[in-house]
């Protein structure tokens, strides 16, 4: 019995690892799909993913601000990056990506 319990939480924590591992390559799958054109290059002015500085003071105005500016869009940031095809959880996995990259 010992043996079969030890062997079902390994499996919890296979499965509890990968999921995590699953939402982190979503992330970066959008931002290299919908958000790289811009972000990598700092064009019309957007924080470029990795510059601290940039993204410092727009941190600062917390997550939730930045999901929904965008999901909304923001002066020259375009609602959904332009993509309109990404569900609004897509978007907000590729703004913690992006967070997470200066963070
Ligand atoms: C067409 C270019 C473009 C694309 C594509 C784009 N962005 Fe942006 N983004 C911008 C610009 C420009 C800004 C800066 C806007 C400003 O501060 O005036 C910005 C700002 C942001 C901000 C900061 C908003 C704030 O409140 O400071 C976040 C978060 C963001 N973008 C996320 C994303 C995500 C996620 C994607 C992909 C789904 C994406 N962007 C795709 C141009 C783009």
């Amino acid at each position: 019995m010992k043996s079969l319990s030890a062997a079902l939480i390994v499996a919890g924590a296979a499965l509890a690892f990968s999921a995590a591992a699953q939402a982190e390559a979503d992330g970066e799958a959008v931002y290299n799909q919908a958000c790289m054109a811009c972000h990598m290059t700092g064009a019309a002015g957007a924080p470029i993913k990795g510059d601290a500085e940039a993204w410092e003071p727009r941190i600062a105005k917390g997550i939730e601000t930045l999901y929904e500016h965008s999901l909304t869009g923001f002066n020259a940031m375009p609602p959904k990056g332009g993509s309109m095809n990404l569900s609004d959880e897509e978007v907000k996995s590729a703004v913690d990506f992006m967070v997470q990259a200066v963070e």
